[in-house]
């Protein structure tokens, strides 16, 4: 007798393998044997500030004990987001509570874009490489297939980029697929950088030529830092914060953000969907909120988290300089083990090419990653996030020195016996 259904058996076969990293984590004291993880984005170099912050400051009263003001955030959730991105991502127009949702983490306001914009094998387009779980969060339960998009040597935060984007998109229509929007992602996981204004112009001309939703994806928004390797790096800049209906339909447009990334706070679970001028995507994430309903609990956290300007203040700097001194660490140790890297100025990564760095040049990324496993360290391969050349690896860098140097001295002897 069958014990589940065919798409229960199907979910099962998809289960992420990292979730067994999560279980047998190293820790210096009480699992010196566990898997260093370098490989999940998750930023730990805060969670002193943050901790302190939950265990002092916060008083949680019965209303987060309720199903609260309804299923798509409190009313002081989704004031207090407006406060802080009216502040931190200076939108053209004053943002108003109407104008979002709160969901349970951004991979579920990115799934409610994909539900509310999209019908059952539709396709969006996304640039390669890109965050491996959009596959999941778009195609497992909604059925929206990707289009990738391939770069060749163009730079993909270029304004040629675009071409190769009008390029996939003719031909996606030319072979009968329906493509309903374009998902970008800047700050950009992995590559660490952020699309310039002139080239977020170009998107929306793009967009608004054919027709298409954009879906900004902006989770790593404060995370950016400076290295002084590139002074001159492009900065994050807002899709919200442009002129919109100049370039497109703002009811096109689309943005997700949420605690787990700016705030080193994965296990909150609290995204938001912003879509000010589009009340029928909002009605419709209302529709299916049940499914997406952040905690309570997490609801007070970020609705009190949100509008201390003296705490934020303080956090968002002190983070930056922590990422940027965890950066420099990390590449420095990088650079004295003669590994390629990509410089970059935003997120929690590392683009390395270890494949590269391999005496061996046969090794697929399949045995480098065999041999990490091997030193119980956990650096999640390029081939994940679609990239377009083998022995790319994405590094987490976003942890305390010690951390670093537990898992990059075992990633160094992962390939030692092979090394040039
Ligand atoms: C670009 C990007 N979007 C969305 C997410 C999902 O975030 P959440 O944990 O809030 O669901 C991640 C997490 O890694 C991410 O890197």
């Amino acid at each position: 007798m069958e014990t589940s259904s065919a798409r229960g058996r199907a979910f099962a076969a998809q289960k992420p393998t990292f979730l067994n990293v999560l279980g047998d984590l190293w820790d210096p004291q009480s699992n010196p044997n566990g898997v260093v993880n370098l490989g999940l984005a998750e930023n730990t170099l805060m969670h002193a500030e943050m901790t302190e912050f939950i265990n002092t400051d916060l008083q949680i009263d019965a209303h987060a004990l309720t199903y609260g003001d309804g299923f798509s955030g409190s009313h002081r959730l989704k004031k207090a987001i407006c406060q802080f991105v009216n502040r931190c991502f200076s939108p053209w127009t004053v943002l108003c509570p109407f104008d979002l949702a709160i969901t349970s983490g951004v991979s579920n306001a990115l799934e409610c874009c994909a539900w509310a914009l999209a019908d059952a094998g539709d396709h969006i387009l996304v640039g390669r490489p890109y965050f491996n779980a959009f596959k999941t969060i778009f195609g497992t339960r909604p059925g929206i297939e990707l289009v990738e998009i391939t770069f060749g040597t163009t730079d993909p935060f270029s304004m040629a980029a675009v071409d190769e984007y009008e390029r996939a998109y003719a031909e996606a229509k030319a072979n009968g697929l329906h493509v309903k929007a374009l998902l970008l992602c800047s700050p950009h996981n992995p590559l660490g950088r952020c699309y310039s204004e002139d080239v977020l112009k170009k998107y929306m001309k793009f967009c608004s030529r054919n027709g298409l939703h954009l879906i900004s994806d902006e989770i790593y928004a404060l995370s950016i830092w400076e290295n002084p390797r590139i002074s001159d790096a492009t900065g994050f800049k807002s899709i919200l914060s442009l002129n919109i209906k100049e370039f497109m339909d703002p009811s096109m447009v689309h943005v997700v953000w949420g605690l787990s990334k700016d705030f080193g706070s994965t296990g909150l679970r609290i995204g938001c969907l912003i879509s000010p001028c589009n009340r029928l995507l909002l009605e419709a994430v209302e529709g299916i909120s049940l499914y997406n309903f952040p905690s309570s609990v997490a609801d007070q956290i970020a609705s009190s988290l949100l509008v201390d300007e003296k705490f934020l203040e303080q956090y968002v700097s002190t983070n930056r300089d922590r990422l940027a001194e965890s950066y420099q660490f990390a590449t420095d140790f990088l650079g004295s083990h003669s590994i390629p890297y990509v410089e970059c100025n935003a997120a929690f990564f590392i683009w390395m090419n270890l494949g590269a760095a391999m005496k061996d040049r046969t090794a697929t990324d399949k045995d480098i990653l065999t041999r990490l496993r091997d030193t119980k360290v956990y650096i999640a391969p390029g081939t994940v996030y679609a990239a377009e050349q083998s022995g790319w690896f994405r590094m987490v860098f976003a942890h305390p020195p010690h951390v670093l140097q537990e898992g990059l001295s075992r990633m160094i002897r992962a390939i030692e016996s092979e090394r040039l």
